[in-house]
């Protein structure tokens, strides 16, 4: 069937498939950049492993911190489907010609911000990954069937964390209002740019890889977190939030994309720090590799008719 046809059919694109160069490319594009969002996000959060306040709390956030680690390995294997290296598109990420998301260039100042990460970040993260799980390339679909999965318990957890933060006694409520107050705007910009200062998302939908705009994913981020918020008794740092009965949505305040464009340039509180902990942990990790493809190399089984 051809590529064309597949799409119409609302078909699945495998690997060995015939498809556009473009096609080809966005998706290592977007799958490359998503892998490495998961691999930076593992810092802020690991940020406080060591300092989590009970050892079930620890327990739970080494937990999410190694699904991280997981997703993205899901991830570089989607990305390798396209006849692309991950030690490259590494290579990419380090040498600043791939992004990862801007959400993980904010600091995690006190234990409420693992809350409100959990709760905004891998929220919104639930509400862009879920349409994902029906792109049109398969490996990538597949893949965020399992992440998705695990996406619900991180959130769950976020949630837990904030409600008992925000039940518990005053400094504890205002630690949880502070961090709710520094990560609600970031996780609105995770989205993307507004629709009409996208590049990428016409062609993208096009193509079945984005099923949903970026304005119709961050509205949706907004209809679902606001009610999670009243649950919380925790007030989103948005006074123009409320409910619109004509357009049966909840109106929101103007999100700072220059905000997201300095970030994106590098200019975010933690950009720098965020890229020096990567390339030294990809530095101290090097031994594994090698080891791992000195025994891989030992233990290479011939291919079949080989000599
Ligand atoms: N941070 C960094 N870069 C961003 C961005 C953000 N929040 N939003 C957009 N951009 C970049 C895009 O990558 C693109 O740059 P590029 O051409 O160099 O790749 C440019 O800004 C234009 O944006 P577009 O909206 O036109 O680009 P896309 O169509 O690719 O849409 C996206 C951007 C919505 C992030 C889309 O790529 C996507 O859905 N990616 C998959 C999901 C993902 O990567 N999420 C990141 C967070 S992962 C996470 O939260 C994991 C959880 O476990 C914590």
């Amino acid at each position: 069937m051809s590529f064309d046809d597949l799409l119409a059919d609302d078909g699945r694109v495998e690997p060995r498939d015939p498809m556009p160069d473009g096609y080809r490319r966005t998706l290592v594009r977007q799958i490359a950049q998503h892998a490495h969002s998961e691999i930076i996000g593992m810092q802020p959060e690991g940020n406080w492993i060591s300092r989590a306040p009970s050892l079930r709390r620890k327990a739970i956030l080494m937990a999410k911190v190694q699904d991280e680690a997981g997703h993205g390995l899901y991830l570089y294997a989607a990305a390798e489907t396209l006849g692309v290296d991950r030690a490259d598109l590494l290579d990419q990420l380090h040498t600043g010609r791939q992004k990862y998301s801007s959400i993980f260039n904010y600091p995690t100042l006190t234990w409420a911000d693992v809350g409100a990460i959990g709760w905004l970040v891998d929220g919104a993260a639930i509400v862009n990954q879920v349409p994902l799980c029906r792109c049109s390339y398969g490996p990538y679909a597949r893949a965020m069937v399992r992440i998705c999965k695990e996406e619900s318990f991180h959130q769950r957890q976020g949630f837990e964390i904030l409600h008992t933060l925000s039940h518990g006694t005053p400094g504890q409520r205002a630690m949880a209002q502070d961090a709710v107050d520094r990560y609600w705007w970031p996780a609105l910009m995770m989205f993307g740019p507004p629709d009409d200062d996208s590049p990428h998302s016409a062609q993208s939908m096009a193509w079945g890889i984005k099923r949903f705009s970026n304005d119709d994913l961050r509205q949706r981020f907004v209809d679902m977190t606001v009610p999670q918020a009243e649950a919380l008794d925790l007030t989103l740092p948005d006074p123009e939030i409320r409910w619109n009965d004509e357009r049966g949505h909840y109106d929101f305040g103007e999100v700072d994309f220059g905000e997201l464009t300095e970030v994106i340039k590098g200019n975010g509180p933690c950009n720098r720090e965020r890229m020096a902990h990567r390339l030294r942990a990809h530095e101290d990790g090097a031994w594994v590799r090698e080891a791992a493809a000195a025994y891989a190399a030992k233990h290479a089984v011939p291919e079949e008719g080989a000599a």
